[in-house]
């Protein structure tokens, strides 16, 4: 069992990356003596068991909270749902709430911890490839509302974090590729080690070795512990906001497409997007953009699914962007593998005819 420590003073916490039954002790730690709420989406019953039988050993009494799969349940009523089990129960501060599913569960579930008696600890036991190498790590907790997602939220650092890739093992093709999006991110971003590794693997080779596949999750989850132990909150300009890198043209797209893209096939266009956007003023290299444009064909993204979209549209989407500031969109560029800038689009009018260009483009 491989252990990270996320290094936020009294707020800090292990990310433990092996079998969740090999490390039963632990758990047991966690939960022994205390009331706990397990939320757990639909779609992982089939796992729910043996992490149940190793909570109820110690736990003192255990709820358990199971909702429908999906964004759609990802609302404030499904948290007071799960907040009014727990208060049925009688269940104190001492109490803790384990997310157990994808990041739907696992933001969610933070944010009722967040808000439970002013807040209580949880755990998060990621069961999708995106929220094992994202969501679960770096206390970001938050519910949709009518008007976007993750537009009501707190920062709610997690008590401990349990990564299982046997989880992913009746993954979907489709849903594997959509956390790879943020692997291959995490590489760009700041982890050159983890993009030669991607380069000279494949999908397919990941999903057969488990070795194979905790060293890049490994990777990628210490990148991203590296990031948030500088800049918890986001409240430095240019820290954590990297994170975003590929977000803000992705989001844009994945909205448009009326979420027939997924995040990360949403993502991996906006990467795409960024590169060609760096490249064209003078940021990056044409061999990086070819180099990752090439990386996210390899892992099977199809980098045209966005053409026909319509620009304006997409600009429109991006002025909307949570991480703009004073009405201009800022978007994160790469200038090479492991360093990218945060940069404020000073004229929307060029932005939209190289949208315009781009989605008339096809690459193969
Ligand atoms: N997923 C972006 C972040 O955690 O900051």
């Amino acid at each position: 069992m491989n252990t990270l420590t996320v290094h936020l003073a009294e707020k800090s916490y292990p990310i433990f990356l092996g079998p969740v039954a090999e490390s039963g002790p632990s758990l047991d730690r966690f939960c022994a003596g205390r009331n706990v709420l397990f939320a757990a989406d639909s779609n992982t019953r089939a796992w729910q068991r043996p992490v149940l039988d190793l909570i109820e050993k110690s736990a003192m009494h255990l709820e358990c909270f199971t909702f429908p799969a999906g964004e759609a349940s990802k609302t404030i009523d499904t948290v007071l749902r799960m907040i009014e089990q727990a208060s049925r129960a009688n269940f104190g501060r001492d109490a803790l709430f384990i997310a157990f599913g994808g990041g739907v569960c696992g933001d969610m579930t933070g944010f009722a911890a967040a808000i439970y008696m002013r807040g209580i600890p949880f755990i998060q036991i990621p069961t999708s490839l995106l929220a094992m190498v994202d969501s679960s790590i770096g206390g970001k907790t938050a519910v949709d509302t009518v008007f976007g997602k993750n537009l009501i939220g707190a920062f709610h650092q997690p008590l401990a974090v349990y990564i299982d890739t046997d989880f992913l093992k009746t993954l979907p093709e489709r849903q594997f590729r959509n956390g790879m999006a943020e692997i291959i991110k995490a590489g760009v971003l700041g982890a050159p080690e983890l993009y030669r590794m991607l380069k000279q693997t494949s999908m397919e080779k990941l999903r057969a070795d488990r070795t194979l596949l905790e060293t890049a999750v490994f990777q990628a989850c210490d990148l991203k512990r590296r990031i948030v132990e500088q800049d918890e909150c986001e409240t430095h300009s240019s820290i954590r906001v990297r994170l975003n890198y590929g977000h803000t043209f992705g989001h844009a797209v994945e909205l448009l497409s009326g979420f027939s893209l997924n995040h990360g096939e949403s993502v991996a266009i906006g990467m795409d997007m960024a590169a060609q956007y760096a490249f064209e003023e003078g940021l990056c290299s044409r061999e990086f953009l070819l180099s990752q444009r090439g990386l996210l064909q390899r892992y099977g993204f199809d980098l045209n699914a966005g053409n026909g979209l319509s620009p304006e549209e997409i600009l429109r989407a991006m002025f909307h962007d949570k991480k703009n500031r004073h009405g201009k969109i800022r978007v994160i560029l790469p200038e090479s593998v492991g360093t990218v800038l945060v940069q404020e689009i000073p004229d929307p009018k060029k932005l939209e005819m190289f949208l315009r260009k781009y989605l008339a483009e096809v690459r193969s």
